[in-house]
C-alpha cells in the first residue's frame, strides 16, 4: 500500500486503545493502570519529566516489551502483548531517536526497505523493481511534504534533517494505522524542527494515529492535537491541546499542583 492509498483510509476512529497497562521493573512501578487511546489523523503528544514511563509506554505499543497486565486493543480485538513483527504487521511503525537507516543505501532503498516492490521472480529470486521503488520513495516523501535533492545518494551523505525525513517517510510507506515518533525534535535546529513538525501534520493528515514523545512544550503545544502527560507511571492528564495552560501542564508533569 503506498501513502497514496491511505488518504482514503477512515480518518476517524480509534486506531490504539490501552487498557491497563502496568510494568514493573523489579521494584519499580514504570506504568500504573495506563489506559488511553490514539485515533486515527490524531496528533498525540506524550510528555513527562524523566522516570515518566513515555519509553515503556512506547515500547509496549512497538511490540518491543510485554506488560505486566493490561490490554492493547486494536479493531476490537484485545492483546496481552504483541511482538515487533506483529506490530507492524497490525500497522504501526516506530521512528526512533537514532534513526536506523542504512546509511550506504539510498533514500529511496531506505524508504521501501523492507517492502520492496518485486518486478519479476526467477524462481526463489524476485527482482527490484528499482523505478517503482523511486516512485513510492518520491510519493512517500511528498505525503510528509519533505524534498530530498537526490534520493539515489546513499544517505549518509544527507544533513541530519533530510534523514529525518527519510526515516519518517519509510514508517509513513510501511504504517497504516499509527506512526510513533521517540523524541523526533531532540537533535534538531529550528528549522529542521519546524520542518518535521510539518511532516508529523502531515502524518496524521494521511489518516494515521501519531503519537509523538516530545519535552519541548513549545513544539507540543504547537502540534498537539491532543497531551497526555505521565507522571511516575501515572496518566496524570489527557486533554485537547486548549485544554489545559503550559503552567497547569508543567506542574501536573513535576507533581507540584
Ligand atoms: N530496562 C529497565 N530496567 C530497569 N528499570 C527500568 C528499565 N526501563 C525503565 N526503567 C525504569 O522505569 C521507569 C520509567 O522509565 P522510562 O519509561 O524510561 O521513563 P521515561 O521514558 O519517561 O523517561 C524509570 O524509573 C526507569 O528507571
Ligand atoms: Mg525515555
Amino acid at each position: 500500500m503506498t501513502s497514496l492509498q491511505k488518504s482514503d483510509a477512515p480518518a476517524a476512529g480509534s486506531a490504539v486503545v490501552c487498557r491497563n497497562l502496568t510494568r514493573f521493573f523489579g521494584a519499580v512501578r514504570a506504568l500504573h493502570q495506563v489506559s488511553l487511546s490514539i485515533n486515527r489523523g490524531e496528533i498525540v503528544c506524550l510528555v513527562g519529566d524523566n522516570g515518566a514511563g513515555k519509553s515503556t509506554l512506547v515500547k509496549i505499543l512497538s511490540g518491543t516489551l510485554a506488560p505486566d497486565d493490561g490490554r492493547i486493543e486494536i479493531d476490537g480485538r484485545d492483546y496481552r502483548r504483541y511482538d515487533m513483527r506483529e506490530a507492524q504487521r497490525l500497522g504501526i511503525q516506530t521512528v526512533h531517536q537514532h534513526l536506523a537507516l542504512c546509511d550506504k543505501l539510498s533514500a529511496a532503498e531506505n524508504i521501501v526497505l523492507g517492502r520492496e516492490p518485486g518486478r519479476f521472480r526467477f524462481g526463489p529470486i524476485e527482482v527490484f523493481d528499482r523505478a517503482r521503488a523511486r516512485e513510492i520513495a518520491e510519493q512517500s516523501l511528498k505525503a510528509v511534504s519533505a524534498t530530498i535533492p537526490n534520493i539515489d545518494l546513499p544517505v549518509e551523505k544527507l544533513s541530519g534533517g533530510q534523514r529525518q525525513a527519510i526515516a519518517i517517510a519509510r514508517a509513513v510507506n510501511a504504517a497504516d494505522r499509527m506512526v510513533i515518533f521517540d523524541e523526533p525534535t531532540a537533535a534538531l535546529g529550528i528549522k529542521q524542527t519546524a520542518a518535521t513538525l510539518d511532516a508529523i501534520r502531515k502524518v496524521a493528515d494521511t489518516g494515521l494515529a501519531a503519537l509523538v514523545i516530545m519535552h519541548n512544550l513549545d513544539d507540543v503545544y504547537e502540534i498537539a492535537d491532543r497531551i497526555i502527560a505521565l507522571r511516575l507511571g501515572f496518566v496524570v492528564a489527557d486533554v485537547p491541546r486548549s485544554g489545559m495552560s503550559r503552567s497547569e501542564l508543567a506542574a501536573r508533569m513535576s507533581g507540584h499542583d
